[in-house]
């Protein structure tokens, strides 16, 4: 399959209207397209086509027991998809559109492709202009997984998209660089109570101001044990590792310092650093992650940063174990997964 590239920069710019309606076209016609979000890039297909989520699951090469997010364009058309509830339409009030995920019981409208037997469905409504116009251009929800190749970290820019899904899409938009570069926050609610199942720019903190009782699902902070059972399929699988090992240092910022500089003497090291390390450090490959209290920056790069490590051909890759708490919980929960829960305490 020959997969077309095409840029958008302003989506209500009359060319950008065309590349709209034959992207729209594509997915109606049970195709494949890529398109940009706040969060990462989706690999989206049509939501309500039993086949278009059978292909998506081909083309990441993802197992079909890993369901998909329904993108929709405004939080109302939930209605049609699932069992909504006064809880849903207050957390959508506070961060639709934006990079909040809602799973819910589903209706018989959502094939059981999507959502992989279960009898739920997770709903999103992206804020990002290009992702909105497209799935009001489709005229139904956008089923879609991040558009990366199983294992690998969600891509956060196009080039990244196309190394993964060339020739398996039948069309790449490219939207930018994603704003926020983590995947968008997971709850499930269940009567008044919201389960996290997976933390992103939407915030605990912040979902306690909106909900009564907010509860953090095990797999967030640790390993499951083999027989245990996630509630969210894709908790289960190991995410974004890069190719060398990742070791997250916990440990007072001096004691990481020295020892990291033990560690440079005596291997090929690379270090995912803060930026006031940058001159204590030199002599490993570093990748500076941002400001030690720009938590934002952080998430904003942390995939680029893992596909560069691996780039580097170094034997072990250090970085900070993030803190727990705000958007510290989204790196911490990314983080450990692709170290393989390796913490080193220092
Ligand atoms: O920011 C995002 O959420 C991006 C953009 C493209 O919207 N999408 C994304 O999709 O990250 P994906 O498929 O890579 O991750 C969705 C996660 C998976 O781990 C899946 O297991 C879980 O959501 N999920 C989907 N439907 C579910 C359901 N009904 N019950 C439990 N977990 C569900
Ligand atoms: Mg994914």
């Amino acid at each position: 399959m020959t997969t077309e590239f095409v840029k958008i920069t302003d989506p209500s710019a009359p060319e950008a209207q065309k590349v709209l309606e034959c992207a729209a076209d594509i997915i109606k016609k049970g195709g494949l397209v890529v398109f940009p979000t706040e969060t990462v890039y989706g690999l989206g297909g049509c939501g309500t086509d039993e086949n278009a989520a059978k292909k998506i699951y081909a083309a990441k090469g993802r197992p079909a027991d890993n369901p998909l997010i329904l993108h929709i364009a405004d939080p109302r058309e939930a209605e049609d998809y699932c069992y909504t509830s006064p809880l849903y339409y207050e957390l959508a009030k506070a961060f639709m559109p934006g990079p909040l995920t809602v799973i819910m019981k589903k209706k018989d409208s959502v094939p059981a492709s999507v959502t992989a037997g279960l009898d739920t469905v997770a709903v999103r409504c992206p804020e990002h202009p290009v992702a909105n116009a497209l799935i009001r251009a489709v005229g139904a929800p956008i089923a879609a997984p991040s558009a990366n190749l199983s294992g690998k970290p969600s891509p956060t820019r196009a080039d990244y998209v196309l190394e993964d899904m060339n020739g398996r899409v039948d069309m790449i938009i490219d939207g930018g660089e994603s704003e926020i570069g983590l995947e968008s926050t997971i709850v499930m609610i269940n009567g008044e109570t919201v389960t996290l199942l997976r933390p992103g720019a939407v915030t605990c903190d912040a979902l306690s101001l909106v909900a009564e009782k907010v509860k953090i699902a095990p797999a967030v902070l640790e390993m499951l044990a083999e027989n245990e059972k996630p509630l969210s399929p894709g908790m289960k699988y190991k995410h974004y590792a890069p190719d060398s090992p990742l070791v997250l240092l916990d440990g007072e910022e001096a004691d990481v310092l020295e020892y990291l500089r033990g560690e440079i003497k005596e291997k090929k090291c690379a270090v995912l650093c803060y930026d006031e390390e940058i001159e204590a450090l030199k002599g490993a490959t570093l990748l500076p992650v941002g400001k030690k209290d720009d938590l934002s920056a952080q998430a904003h790069g942390l995939f680029t940063l893992l596909r560069d490590a691996d780039k580097t051909g170094c034997d072990v890759i250090y970085a900070h174990l993030p803190p727990k708490t705000g958007l510290g919980l989204a790196l911490y929960n990314r983080m450990i997964r692709a170290a393989a829960h390796t913490i080193k305490k220092v």
